[in-house]
């Protein structure tokens, strides 16, 4: 190619000489030229269908509660919340995913209220399966952080050393116990968020010998200890304090995300997510590039908040920001995307945005 001085001439004929200056023959903006010249030549589409809502069901409220620092979401009632479901569902969205938060008494050290039956998750699961059938695919959570009164993702033990720990293989058998209960409320695809070694494969092996052997796993594989999941705290009334940085990964780190989604691919995971999404871009990238099954990202609370933050200052165009968000995590190899907006977006999709 000729520079912009003209000082090297090219002896390509269709670069044509005006002059001193050489006039470009490849035009990239030719691709650019008319909405529909764009629409013809994007690579990257984005469809409700693949949106997964996460939504959160809280016991004891009479009125849908605001979340303050994740404007637009709320914890629902049983009714808001099926309000709330056919709502995406005639939008266009896939799949919904439900997070209970619990009464503060009926948490305890173990995070019984999770597996219970009568739990807060387990009725929403059930109502939602009684009401929308097979219309709608039905996510439930499935971690104890919600309903422990410590707040963390699994039991607590000692290491042999007498400090508090994050006990990996007691967590399981409680994973497994939940997974099932979570199956049998209705759940068609059961989602461990844990961060705990084995979790998937136990989870696994339960709902196959409970006859569950139909019910998915989206598994958590790359989940990283982040900041990000500042709000999604306030949303589920959260008892945790500290941070979870002995299970979720290090920031820091790339290589572990591979062997973590190579793990849980083996283990006999559906599909595999990664979280939060846009400031692991990189990491969805190479997990999406390495995986066999489905990938979903997680456009997590505080990425929410963000964009809404700004949006709510005049300070960038909500609407575009949240479509532009959601196109480059796609663009970035996502196959599935929750996010908040899950309903929202796919109302903008529809509207032709
Ligand atoms: C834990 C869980 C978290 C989120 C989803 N599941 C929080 C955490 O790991 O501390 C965060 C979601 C969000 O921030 O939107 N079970």
């Amino acid at each position: 190619m000729s520079g912009a001085t003209g000082a090297a001439p090219s002896d390509n004929p269709q670069d044509g000489e005006r002059g001193e200056l050489s006039i470009p023959s490849r035009r990239p903006r030719r691709l650019r030229t008319t909405p529909a010249m764009r629409n013809f030549t994007a690579e990257t589409d984005l469809n409700p269908r693949s949106f997964v809502l996460p939504m959160f069901v809280a016991d004891g409220i009479a009125e849908p509660k605001p979340i303050s620092s994740l404007p637009g979401v709320v914890q629902h009632t049983t009714d808001s919340l099926l309000r709330a479901v056919e709502e995406a569902l005639a939008a266009g969205v896939g799949s919904i995913d439900l997070f209970g938060v619990p009464q503060e008494q009926t948490k305890d050290a173990l995070g019984s209220a999770g597996i219970d039956p009568h739990g807060v998750l387990n009725r929403a699961l059930a109502d939602v399966r009684q009401r929308f059938g097979d219309d709608i695919v039905l996510m439930a959570d499935t971690c104890l952080d919600e309903f422990t009164d410590h707040g963390h993702c699994g039991v607590l033990g000692q290491d042999r050393y007498g400090n508090q720990i994050v006990d990996n293989d007691a967590t399981l058998t409680q994973y497994a116990d939940m997974a099932v209960a979570q199956a049998r409320a209705g759940a068609h695809v059961v989602s461990p968020s844990g961060m705990m070694d084995g979790q998937v494969r136990v989870i696994r092996e339960a709902l196959d010998a409970a006859g569950y052997a139909d019910v998915s796993i989206m598994a958590y594989s790359a989940k990283y200890a982040s900041a990000f999941y500042g709000p999604f705290r306030e949303a589920v009334g959260s008892s945790l304090v500290g941070d979870r940085k002995t299970y979720q990964q290090d920031p820091r780190n790339r290589r572990e995300s591979l062997l973590e989604t190579e793990l849980d691919v083996a283990e006999g995971a559906d599909f595999v997510m990664v979280k939060p999404a846009m400031p692991y871009l990189d990491v969805l990238r190479e997990v999406a590039a390495a995986s066999p099954v489905p990938v979903a990202a997680y456009q997590v609370s505080g990425e929410y908040a963000m964009i809404s933050a700004a949006a709510a200052n005049g300070w960038i165009d909500g609407d575009a920001a949240i479509l532009e968000s959601l196109t480059s995590i796609r663009r970035a190899g996502a196959d599935i995307v929750l996010t908040y907006w899950a309903t929202h977006a796919a109302k903008l999709l529809r509207q032709g945005r």
